[in-house]
């Protein structure tokens, strides 16, 4: 299948992170994350966080997600989350399944929540027939390729904090955010309250997996037994640690999400100005959102893939990886411009 634009997961595995995996592959290591690959990881997550993060491993997204929401509610409470988020509508409702917590998605404005909402939705505060809402969850950067300023999470962490509620965060492109926003890794978390992170390896370079980071310690306590219940606990962890082990030393996150964030870039300039192009706005992270005419969809699809993420607008979704190429970008401006005439 030819480079396209469908997700950053149709990357294959980033060629430094492929040689941590070979490098890993020595003849026998202890199992279950007792292994030197985790430890040696999670020093290079606790360089970046902070000495007091708490690191686990699994094996993808929706189970950092689950898991954290299993760590932060009890079954008769709510999260509040985005109509958009992926815990809310690409998740098969594991989330409800899984963490038994209720679901409330709340109405967003370019794929963010905003305090008013919230203030909207925190309604009948100790009425037993109503489901508590317990947790915030984020996404940052969020499903329509948008990313919460500093001030924004700010915002919304304080307003969580101020009504005693926990704050969980999607990060299954965290990195790009950190990148867009030129910001430390602990200075988008730790030191703004976040109490758990959904950190994510497989959309920037990994073969595989996870990482859920406590900043709470005394959340992370029954985390271990969570994840082997929710059968989360790989046995050969080294394969997933030493992939994050390479990912955060001498800063590779940072040359891949400086890398799709160029690229998007490139994309967007290369396009917002062919006619019947409507692009939505400056890329904040590794998507560029565009509405193009629905004829034009199975023609670009013959070379070049992308979804249409919506169907009535025909909105698409174009996104960028690690390994995406200005030739790839070359071609499918080319193609569309072909398509304008
Ligand atoms: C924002 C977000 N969170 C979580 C996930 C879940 O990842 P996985 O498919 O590994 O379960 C995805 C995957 O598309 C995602 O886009």
């Amino acid at each position: 299948m030819k480079r396209g634009f469908g997700s950053d997961n149709h990357a294959g595995v980033h060629p430094q992170i492929f040689a941590s995996l070979v490098a890993a592959n020595t003849e026998h290591a202890p199992a279950y994350g007792t292994d030197e690959w985790t430890d040696k990881a999670t020093e290079e997550f606790r360089k970046h966080f902070g000495s007091s993060a708490q690191v686990f491993f699994v094996f993808n997204g929706t189970a950092a997600n689950v898991t954290s929401l299993r760590a932060l509610s009890k079954p008769y409470q709510a999260v509040f989350c985005a109509d958009v988020s992926h815990i809310n509508v690409d998740e098969c409702g594991a989330p409800e399944y899984l963490a038994g917590c209720k679901l409330i998605p709340l109405t967003t404005v370019e794929g963010k929540l905003s305090v008013a909402e919230l203030e909207k939705a925190y309604i009948r505060r100790g009425d037993q027939h109503y489901s508590q809402g317990q947790v915030l969850s984020l996404t940052q950067p969020t499903e329509l390729g948008t990313t919460y300023s500093f001030a924004e999470l700010q915002a919304l962490i304080a307003w969580a904090k101020s009504k005693k509620m926990f704050v969980h965060i999607d990060g299954a492109r965290f990195t790009n955010a950190v990148t867009y926003l030129k910001k430390s890794f602990k200075e988008l978390t730790a030191d703004l309250g976040v109490d758990v992170l959904s950190f994510g390896g497989t959309k920037n370079g990994l073969m595989m997996g996870e990482a859920v980071i406590f900043f709470n310690k005394d959340l992370a306590y029954d985390f271990k037994y969570i994840r082997k219940q929710s059968a989360q606990l790989p046995s050969k962890t080294r394969f997933i640690s030493c992939q994050f082990q390479a990912f955060l030393q001498d800063n590779l996150w940072q040359k891949i999400s400086q890398h799709s964030l160029q690229m998007a870039h490139y994309l967007y300039e290369s396009v917002k100005d062919i006619p019947g192009v409507q692009v939505r706005g400056i890329p904040q992270s590794n998507a560029v959102f565009a509405i193009i005419p629905s004829e034009w969809v199975k023609k670009l699809r013959e070379n070049y893939f992308f979804y249409v993420w919506d169907e009535s607008t025909f909105e698409c979704r174009w996104m960028t990886s690690w390994d995406t190429q200005r030739e790839d970008i070359d071609g499918f401006t080319a193609a569309l411009k072909e398509l304008a005439q």
